[in-house]
């Protein structure tokens, strides 16, 4: 394994032209006097991609690691999503300049619209607000998270506006193998939220240790490994010094095609789901 100073993320060309890199920093569950020391050990460690979100509360501490990070605006990508209850014509644009304020920045790289809670019925008017804030220039990528490949192909026949990502859980109990062709079909990359599995039964996976240990690895870091090798962008979270480190350096760790095909057989498609399921999910 190459050590963790020298590697730096992939990175990946999104369908508006822009870039992101692939490995990220997650800070769901990040408590927000938490966020400000973690985050500046992920800028530490070679991180550069934040994801944070309203309803994560802490955008004022990843604001206050970027303004003391010394980092130049243009080297990091900075991601926060929409929260539920704003949705909706007229809700989008104010939470999104709460967000810009919490975060003290000019824009944001990326604008995901959290959830879509299809019973409410307002996730197609609230990718229209998306596209008029990319529109003014203060967002420079806008795209979604929780959605299916319903709502995926209703905003786009609406808007004519495909998102750049679409995040949802993925992990190896839970692969996500459907939805990923379809984006990969039209160009939407795919970003695994709790890619480690919430750091639960998935990492005491005896197929996935075996894995780990011929490459003298964490299991973690081949789970990381895996979701890099399949393109989709990943932002663990930990607020453990040396778990953020050891995550990073996962950019090191080269699956085989073996490896690979052990992986995919340990899907255990809906039964593997965590979190809740995007196409009943109505909460916050
Ligand atoms: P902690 O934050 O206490 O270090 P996910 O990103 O899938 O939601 O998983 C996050 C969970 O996984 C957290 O509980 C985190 O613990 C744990 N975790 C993150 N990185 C590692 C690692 N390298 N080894 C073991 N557990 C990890």
């Amino acid at each position: 394994m190459t050590s963790a100073e020298t590697l730096t993320s992939p990175v990946l060309a999104l369908n508006d032209g822009t870039t992101i890199p692939q490995l990220g920093y997650g800070v769901w569950q990040v408590e927000d006097a938490v966020a400000e020391r973690v985050v500046g050990e992920a800028f530490g460690v070679g991180y550069r991609h934040i994801d944070t979100a309203a309803a994560y509360g802490n955008e004022a501490g990843v604001g206050r690691a970027i303004a003391s990070s010394g980092l130049a605006r243009e080297d990091l990508y900075i991601t926060t999503k929409l929260w539920n209850a704003d949705q909706g014509r007229g809700r989008v644009a104010p939470a999104f300049e709460d967000s810009l304020e919490k975060l003290g920045l000019e824009y944001v790289d990326l604008y995901l619209i959290h959830w879509l809670l299809p019973q409410r019925g307002l996730y197609l008017e609230t990718w229209e607000e998306l596209i008029k804030l990319k529109e003014s220039g203060r967002v420079r990528s806008i795209g979604v998270s929780n959605f299916t490949v319903e709502a995926l192909e209703e905003i786009e026949r609406a808007t004519g506006v495909v998102p750049v990502i679409n995040q949802v859980e993925t992990h190896p109990y839970f692969q996500q193998a459907q939805l990923r062709t379809v984006e990969a079909a039209k160009g939407i990359l795919h970003e695994s939220w709790s890619p480690l599995g919430q750091g639960k039964d998935l990492l005491g996976d005896p197929a996935l240790a075996a894995i780990a240990d011929k490459h003298g690895v964490s299991v973690a870091q081949a789970v990381i490994a895996w979701h890099l090798a399949l393109g989709n962008i990943v932002i663990p979270k930990s607020v453990t010094p040396e778990r953020i480190a050891q995550n990073w350096a996962s950019l090191g760790v080269t699956l085989d095609a073996e490896d690979l095909a052990a992986i995919e057989a340990l899907d255990k498609g809906a039964a593997g789901r965590i979190g809740p399921d995007p196409a009943t999910a109505d909460h916050g």
